[in-house]
C-alpha cells in the first residue's frame, strides 16, 4: 500500500489541463481520446456518471499517444465499489471530489494512485498528513477560487492543487499562474454536446488551445 505522490505529480505535470469527460456511448471513447491526445492532452478524467463510463475507460487505455505514451485515464470515485470497478476497468489513477476516510482507504488498499479532492485547509492538511501532496481543489469556483488557493499557499506551501469546477478558458491562466497550482481540470474542452455530435476536430482544436496555456 503506498500513496504514489511522485506518479501523480508527474501526471499532473504532463499538460496544463485535465479534460473532465462525461461519455454516454462507448463508441465515442477511442475517437474522443485520440482527439484529446492529438491536441496535447494525454491525462483524461472520465467521470463515472454514465452507464458506459467503465467500458469507456477500458477502451481509452488502448489509445496510443503521439508522443509515445498512452493516455492516462482516471475515474471520478465516490464509493469504495467505484474504486474496485475503476481499477478493474484499467484506470491508471483515481480522482475524488472529496476525501472521506473510507474512500482514501479503499484507494490505498487497491494501490490506485490518487488525486484526492479537498476544498478546505483542514481537508488539505488531513490529506497531507497521509502523504498526499497533489490535491484536486474542488469545487474550485464554489470554494473561493483563486483567493482561497492564494490563502492556502501561505501556510501550506508543500501542497499543489489541480483546481476543477468552474475553471474556464477565461480564468484558466489566472489559476495556472498561482505557484501552488500544477494543472487545472475542466469540461469545456470536450463538453457532452460536442462528444455526442462526434465533433472530434473541434475537440482537438480546444485541446490544442488548452495544452498551449502556459503555467
Ligand atoms: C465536474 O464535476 O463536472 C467537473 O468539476 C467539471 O466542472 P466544470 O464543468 O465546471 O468544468
Amino acid at each position: 500500500m503506498k500513496n504514489d505522490t511522485a506518479y501523480i505529480r508527474e501526471l499532473a505535470g504532463l499538460a496544463p489541463i485535465i479534460p473532465v469527460l462525461v461519455v454516454d456511448d462507448v463508441a465515442h471513447a477511442i475517437p474522443l481520446a485520440e482527439a484529446l491526445v492529438r491536441g496535447g492532452l494525454p491525462v483524461l478524467e472520465v467521470t463515472l456518471r454514465t452507464k458506459a463510463a467503465l467500458e469507456v475507460i477500458t477502451a481509452m487505455t488502448s489509445v496510443e499517444g503521439q508522443i509515445g505514451f498512452q493516455p492516462f485515464t482516471d475515474a471520478d470515485l465516490v464509493t469504495a465499489q467505484d474504486v474496485t470497478a475503476a481499477v478493474a476497468a484499467g484506470s491508471t489513477f483515481g480522482v475524488t471530489p472529496g476525501s472521506p476516510t473510507f474512500l482514501i482507504d479503499a484507494c490505498l488498499e487497491a494501490g490506485l494512485p490518487l488525486l484526492p479532492g479537498a476544498a478546505t485547509a483542514t481537508e488539505a492538511m488531513t490529506l497531507q498528513a497521509r502523504g498526499f501532496e497533489v490535491l484536486k481543489f474542488f469545487p474550485a469556483e464554489g470554494a473561493g477560487g483563486i483567493k482561497t488557493l492564494k490563502g492556502l499557499g501561505g501556510p501550506l506551501p508543500g501542497i499543489s492543487f489541480c483546481p476543477t469546477g468552474g475553471v474556464t478558458p477565461e480564468n484558466a491562466l489566472d489559476y495556472l499562474a498561482l505557484p501552488n497550482v500544477v494543472c487545472a481540470g475542466g469540461s469545456w474542452i470536450a463538453p457532452s454536446s460536442l462528444v455526442k455530435a462526434g465533433k472530434w476536430n473541434e475537440i482537438e482544436e480546444r485541446a490544442r488551445h488548452a495544452s498551449a496555456l502556459s503555467r
